[in-house]
C-alpha cells in the first residue's frame, strides 16, 4: 500500500528533536559542566559532539526498524516507512558533523590527533579516513533513495546498495573507536559515571549490528 508522500515527516521531526535534544543535554552535562569545558566552545565544539551522536543514533534507528519489525511485528511494521526518512535525515546530520569537524580540525581543539610539528598522527589520519569513507557510502545510499533514481534501479541492485549502509556503519564504529578507545578504560573519563560520547556511539552501533545478525540467524532457521 502506497503511503501519501507527506506521511512520516512529523514523526521524523519529533524523533530528530528528541534525539538531538537528549544528545545536546548529555554533551553539555558531561563536557561543559562536569569536565569544565568553557561555554565559549558550546556553539561548535560541544554542539558537534551532540550532532555526531545524533547522526549515529538516527542512522542506527533507521537500520533498527527492520529487525524490530521482525521480532515485534504488531508494534513496528506500521512504522517501517520511517526507515527512509530517518536514514536521509541522519545522513544530513552526519554531513553537518563533517563540516563542523573540518572547521574545528586543528591541534588546539584535538591535540591527541596531532604530532608535535602540527601534522595529523596515525590515529588522527586513520580516524578521518574512516569518517570520510562512511560519509561517502551514506551519500551514495541517500542518492539512491531519491524516488526518480530509485525507479531507474533494479530492486535487487537497490537492495544491494542499501546493504552497503552496514559497511558504512562499521566504518563509523572504527572512526569512533580509533578516537575514543584510549579513554574508554581510563578512570578519569568516567567522572560521575558518565561515559564518553564515543563509547555511547560505539555501544549503540554494536547493538544495531547485533540485531541485524540475529535477524539473519533467525531467518536461516525458519
Ligand atoms: C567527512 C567525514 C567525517 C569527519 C571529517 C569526521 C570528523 C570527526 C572528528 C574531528 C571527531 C572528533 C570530535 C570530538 O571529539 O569532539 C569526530 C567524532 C565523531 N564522529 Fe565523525 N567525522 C566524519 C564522519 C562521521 C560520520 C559519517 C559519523 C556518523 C554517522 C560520525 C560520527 C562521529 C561520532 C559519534 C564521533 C564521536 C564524538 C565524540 O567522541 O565526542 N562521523 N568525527
Amino acid at each position: 500500500m502506497d503511503e501519501p508522500k507527506s506521511v512520516g515527516w512529523k514523526e521524523t521531526l519529533i524523533t530528530v528533536l528528541i534525539v538531538f535534544g537528549l544528545s545536546l543535554f548529555y554533551a553539555i552535562i558531561r563536557y561543559n559542566i562536569v569536565r569544565n569545558v568553557s561555554f565559549d566552545n558550546l556553539p561548535l565544539y560541544i554542539v558537534n559532539k551532540a550532532v555526531a551522536l545524533s547522526a549515529t543514533i538516527l542512522i542506527g534507528l533507521s537500520f533498527l526498524l527492520g529487525p524490530l519489525a521482525r521480532f515485534f511485528k504488531k508494534q513496528f511494521i506500521p512504522h517501517l516507512y520511517l526507515r527512509k526518512h530517518l536514514g536521509v535525515i541522519g545522513f544530513g546530520v552526519a554531513a553537518l558533523h563533517a563540516v563542523m569537524s573540518l572547521i574545528l580540525l586543528n591541534p588546539a581543539y584535538y591535540p591527541r590527533f596531532y604530532l608535535e610539528g602540527g601534522k595529523l598522527n596515525l590515529a588522527g589520519e586513520s580516524a578521518m579516513l574512516f569518517g570520510i569513507l562512511s560519509f561517502l557510502i551514506f551519500a551514495a545510499i541517500s542518492v539512491t533513495s531519491i524516488p526518480p533514481v530509485e525507479k531507474q534501479m533494479h530492486p535487487n541492485q537497490w537492495k544491494l546498495v542499501q546493504r552497503f549502509g552496514y559497511l558504512a556503519y562499521v566504518f563509523v564504529l572504527v572512526h569512533v573507536a580509533i578516537m575514543g578507545y584510549g579513554g574508554w578504560f581510563r578512570i578519569e573519563s568516567w567522572q560521575y559515571g558518565l561515559a564518553s560520547i564515543s563509547l555511547i556511539s560505539a555501544l549503540f552501533i554494536i547493538f544495531v549490528l547485533t540485531m541485524r545478525v540475529l535477524v539473519i540467524a533467525f531467518s536461516k532457521k525458519s
